[in-house]
């Protein structure tokens, strides 16, 4: 019967859709399982060409290569990357939170800063109010970093935290080159919770000692620490010949540390990338129905948010999502005892983006569990079911999917006041059922690199400093 419908051929989108709502409840083969691969597609001679329509309407083509980085550069970062030294406490490096053995990202619901040992879900630490997000591709979301935006440009100038373009002097910017993620890698080491850690007279952490926000302090205090350790000269003077070591200050430890970032997490060979490439057997039957519920109206049409090669329209949705743990941390949290977060509001400052958040980019998917700007979602099938009826999904969220127990009693009684404040029109536009989860999971796992299931070969058995890296 498939057979007969494919070879019509190109029958109109909504009239395929029908087709595959149909074919829908099928066992999704694995991913990127060749053999079986090539069986089921040769048995749907149009759903690949059907595919290839939808790339074309949605402008999906082969992703662009991240920025070129020097290997002095790359090993520069590496070491910045990694060493604990960044961290007011000597506690807590980059890779503590984004490790590559839990693929760029921490596998916990909310992540655990300073004061803590171990990485991933082991960590101790203290608690912040947001879910690690991955790094992958980096140099696919131009524009603005995080769920809510917080590091982003406004008219070619990098404003942070909602502070304005002003609030980094036009010159540290100019160092930075203009660029979110260089910019964005200075800031994590100056916030309380994350990395500095908070004034105190009595301890060790000279530069949690700078009032919160002071950058200036903050970075110089670092600069200070990073001149002491004689190993990093080299590494310095190697990634910026034509800068005298006097001169190297902080925005080359952003420089560094982003172009790190952008080489070290790029990856475009998911079995996806080969079929944009033109490959029809890289990926299964099942992910290429999945991907036309995705991209077509009427159906998922989950490309109305998730649009692009990364699969975000960087803009910021109202999509009805539950509240726990500390609040949103940088600054401070809002609301009724700071336990509140009010997404892109905190950045935008106008009060219709309250509980709106940054479309998160897909690829990758398959290993960056939790879900959610919390890591609300233990379950990637539970994400997607959620999509069905948003709001009921909000009433019914059972908080005691969260691994992390000690959140169980931290769900907040906002729900209301999220209902209140509205939905985003396009999640009204998003029609799919529970028969379509399995294709829908099947296309996302075809999002993931080989490559970007065991990283660990990126981390270093040292760091200048001395200071242990978690292996
Ligand atoms: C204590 C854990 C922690 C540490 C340490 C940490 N991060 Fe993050 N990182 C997070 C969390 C949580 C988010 C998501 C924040 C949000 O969405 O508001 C994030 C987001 C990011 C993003 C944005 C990703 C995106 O999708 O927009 C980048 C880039 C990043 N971190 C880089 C770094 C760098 C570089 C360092 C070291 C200087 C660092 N992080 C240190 C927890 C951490
Ligand atoms: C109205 C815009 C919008 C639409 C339509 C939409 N999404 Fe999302 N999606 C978002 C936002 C915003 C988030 C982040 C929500 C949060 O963090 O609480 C998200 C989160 C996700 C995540 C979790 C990603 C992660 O790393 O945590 C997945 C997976 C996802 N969406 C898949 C889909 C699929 C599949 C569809 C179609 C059935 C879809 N989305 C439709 C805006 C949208």
């Amino acid at each position: 019967m498939k057979t007969d419908i494919w070879k019509y051929g190109l029958v109109f989108s909504m009239v395929a859709t029908a087709v595959l709502g149909l074919t829908a409840c099928d066992t999704p083969e694995p991913a990127g399982d060749d053999g079986e691969v090539s069986v089921r597609t040769g048995s749907l001679p149009g759903l690949p060409q059907h595919v290839r329509g939808l790339l074309a309407a949605n402008k999906i083509t082969p992703i662009a290569a991240p920025p070129a980085v020097s290997p002095a550069m790359f090993a520069l970062g590496e070491a910045l990357f990694y060493d604990k030294i960044l961290s007011g406490t000597r506690d807590v490096a980059c890779a503590t939170c984004h490790a590559p053995q839990h693929a760029s990202a921490d596998g916990r619901t909310l992540n655990a800063g300073i004061n803590g040992a171990g990485i991933g879900p082991d960590r101790t630490g203290l608690i912040g109010g947001r879910h690690t997000q991955p790094l992958f591709n980096l140099h696919l979301l131009p524009g603005n970093l995080t769920i809510d935006g917080k590091v982003e440009l406004i008219n070619g100038l990098v404003s942070p935290l909602g502070l304005g373009t002003g609030f980094i002097p036009y010159p540290v910017q100019q160092l930075l080159g203009f660029d979110v993620v260089n910019t964005q890698a200075i800031l994590p080491i100056a916030t309380g919770q994350e990395m500095l850690g908070f004034p105190d007279p009595h301890d060790d952490n000279e530069v949690g000692d700078c009032t919160p926000f002071d950058l200036a302090c903050v970075w110089g205090a670092y600069m200070v620490r990073i001149k002491a350790i004689s190993q990093y000269q080299p590494l310095f003077t190697a990634a910026f010949p034509n800068t005298p070591w006097a001169q190297i200050g902080i925005t080359e430890v952003g420089v560094a540390i982003g172009s790190y970032e952008y080489a070290a997490f790029a990856f475009d060979d998911s079995p996806w990338d080969r079929f944009v490439a033109g490959d029809n057997s890289a990926v299964s039957a099942a992910a290429l129905r999945g991907a036309v519920t995705f991209f077509t109206p009427g159906k998922g049409n989950c490309v109305s948010c998730h649009s692009g090669n990364n699969f975000t329209d960087l803009k910021f949705h109202k999509t009805l999502t539950p509240q726990f743990g500390p609040g949103g941390t940088v600054p401070g949290g809002d609301g009724p005892g700071g336990l509140d977060d009010f997404g892109r509001m905190r950045n935008s400052h106008d009060a219709a983006d309250k509980y709106a958040w940054r479309t998160p980019p897909l690829r990758g998917v398959e290993v960056t569990a939790p879900y959610g700007r919390l890591g609300q979602y233990t379950e990637l099938e539970d994400h997607l079911l959620h999509y069905i009826n948003p709001t009921q999904a909000l009433l019914d969220y059972d908080i005691t999917q969260l691994e992390m127990t000690e959140l169980h009693t931290t769900l907040l009684n906002n729900t209301a006041d999220v209902l209140a404040n509205g939905v985003d029109p396009l999640l009204s536009t998003v029609h799919i059922s529970p028969a379509d989860v399995p294709d829908l999971i099947a296309f996302l796992y075809s999002l993931t690199d080989d490559a970007e299931r065991d990283m660990n070969h990126l981390i270093p058995a040292t760091v200048p400093s001395g200071l242990p890296v978690d292996q």
